[in-house]
């Protein structure tokens, strides 16, 4: 709780600056995402959301996504706004379903706790679909997909595949199917740094603070193009699916679905990924 609270305060301060530098919450038609919070919205739409619940999903107009926009290309900061495929994905599914998008950026392990107390009225964050969420939020259907992979430090050959990671230090974000993955290899002998975003894993990397970062693919490949001196090992990992993640027997799984099938078959979903992610 006190999480969620503290990014809701960290994503007011940077609306605010938002608001300085690109004018935070202007009109629907004015970008594509937006970096925004709970207390703006309250502002722009003249109704608050404080005793949202799963049955009042959209109930002012207003869809507010809960993400953690440290995941190029998916969710990330540009010029202080949130952007990527995630983002444009949402904006896309609330222009067809008449609500405008306000997204809320907290730590990936805090997502599915707002989407459950209707704090958030979905999730979308290059979230993988796995049983064990399932237990406790639904899924819309899939809209792409990934696998986990391994960043090493360049010439390092200390991880040259999985089967070292019994005698290494591995970094995942925390509560990501990575962490989930390679905490099978803790009873080996691993040993498992948790970080709150991956960019702090991969930072903990090149400061060899640990041997490996367990990742998605495509934000395994931003963050090797940012920081010199990074690879990544091919190893078939099991492919993952990403989906939309809503309240429990909530009635926006339905609508999301038919705007996602919608924007499928207008090639929309395909052409804002080869817009993140060039082939
Ligand atoms: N696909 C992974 C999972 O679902 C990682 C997602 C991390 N997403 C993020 N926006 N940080 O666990």
């Amino acid at each position: 709780m006190k999480k969620i609270i503290s990014a809701v305060l960290a994503g007011a301060m940077m609306c605010s600056a938002a608001v300085a530098f690109a004018g935070c919450g202007g009109s629907k038609n004015d970008s594509s995402s937006k970096t925004d919070d709970s207390k703006s919205a309250t502002s722009d739409s003249a109704s608050t959301n404080d005793e949202a619940t799963a049955d009042s999903a959209g109930a002012n107009g207003t869809l507010h996504m809960a993400t953690n926009a440290f995941f190029e290309p998916y969710e990330y900061y540009e010029n202080q706004k949130i952007v990527g495929i995630d983002a444009e994905i949402a904006e896309a599914v609330c222009d067809k379903l008449g609500y405008s998008l306000v997204i809320d950026d907290m730590d990936f392990d805090s997502i599915i706790t707002a989407v459950q107390s209707g704090k958030a009225d979905f999730g979308m964050a290059g979230m993988t679909v796995t049983e064990e969420r399932m237990q406790a939020i639904d899924f819309t259907d899939t809209y792409t997909n990934a696998i986990q992979v391994i960043i090493v430090k360049e010439g390092s050959d200390k991880v040259k595949s999985s089967e070292d990671f019994a005698t290494s230090t591995i970094g995942v974000q925390m509560g990501t199917t990575g962490d989930i993955y390679v905490t099978d290899f803790e009873e080996k002998g691993a040993v498992v740094e948790r970080f709150n975003k991956g960019a702090d894993a991969v930072l903990a990397l090149t400061q060899d603070k640990v041997d490996a970062v367990v990742i998605d693919n495509e934000p395994a490949k931003a963050f090797v193009a940012q920081n010199e001196g990074l690879t990544i090992l091919e190893e078939p990992f099991e492919n993952e699916e990403y989906a939309i993640c809503v309240a429990k027997g909530s009635e926006l799984t339905e609508k999301i679905n038919g705007a996602l099938k919608q924007l499928k078959e207008e090639g929309k979903i395909d052409e804002i990924i080869k817009k993140y992610i060039k082939a």
